[in-house]
């Protein structure tokens, strides 16, 4: 799979894609991420990127002619299955939007930055905006980073052992069990004796139980999602 990110600072992007499991991803020839800056596509000396919105008010806007520059010289090369822009508007990112992307080959995301970028270049070329949460970043880099990361994850294998992902909290809309490791008793916390048991029907059992549990009382509108199935 790979991911095109355009933004105007690409080197918030190198550390998080950098790393751990997205290097090896990369490594492996199962993902590739590419980043651009928007300056570079910029024909004026001072390389702007921004400008003053129209009409007045706070902040600055991202200017449609570097965004276009990037995004047609990009299209002209491939086509892409889905083009998002970052922004606090989008829909919510969950584990279903997730999957959905992991299936994908090409995806471009669009970092938004300063007050937001200029509507005609959403309604010309963006097909998902895509929110990580209900608060206000100071720019849509981690919020790309958070996406290739969450679904470079479930590409084929990306994780050592396939099941891993299948297992996550929110794969089947249940949270988590707890997990243990050693020793098995620390500050006179013992770990569940059905985990020692080597007992695999009851240890499936019961994290089956915990996840429900954990589920229920934490977060009761995921819980109502997986008995609506
Ligand atoms: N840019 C600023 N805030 C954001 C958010 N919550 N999700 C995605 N992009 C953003």
């Amino acid at each position: 799979m790979r991911f095109d990110i355009l933004s105007v600072l690409p080197e918030l992007l190198e550390s998080p894609l950098n790393h751990s499991i997205m290097k090896r991803a990369q490594n492996k020839g199962l993902l590739e991420v590419h980043t651009y800056n928007l300056r570079d596509y910029t024909t004026d000396k001072h390389r702007q990127v921004d400008d003053y919105p129209f009409g007045g008010g706070a902040g600055m806007v991202m200017k449609c002619e570097p965004i276009a520059a990037c995004m047609d010289e990009l299209l002209a090369e491939r086509s892409y299955d889905m083009v998002i822009y970052t922004s606090p508007d989008g829909v919510t990112l969950d584990q279903h939007l997730c999957n959905r992307l992991s299936m994908m080959d090409n995806v471009m995301i669009l970092c938004g930055h300063y007050k937001g970028v200029d509507e005609r270049i959403r309604e010309t070329y963006i097909t998902m905006e895509v929110s990580i949460g209900d608060y206000v970043l100071s720019g849509g880099e981690l919020a790309a980073a958070v996406i290739v990361d969450s679904v470079g994850r479930l590409l084929p294998g990306v994780l050592n052992d396939e099941s891993s992902a299948l297992s996550d909290s929110f794969q089947d809309d249940l949270l988590a069990p707890p997990v243990f490791t050693r020793p098995a008793e620390w500050r006179e916390k013992k770990v569940p004796d059905v985990l020692l048991s080597g007992h695999e029907k009851n240890i499936d059992t019961w994290r089956y139980e915990q996840s429900i549990e954990r589920t229920k009382k934490r977060r009761p509108d995921l819980y109502e999602k997986y008995l609506k199935g």
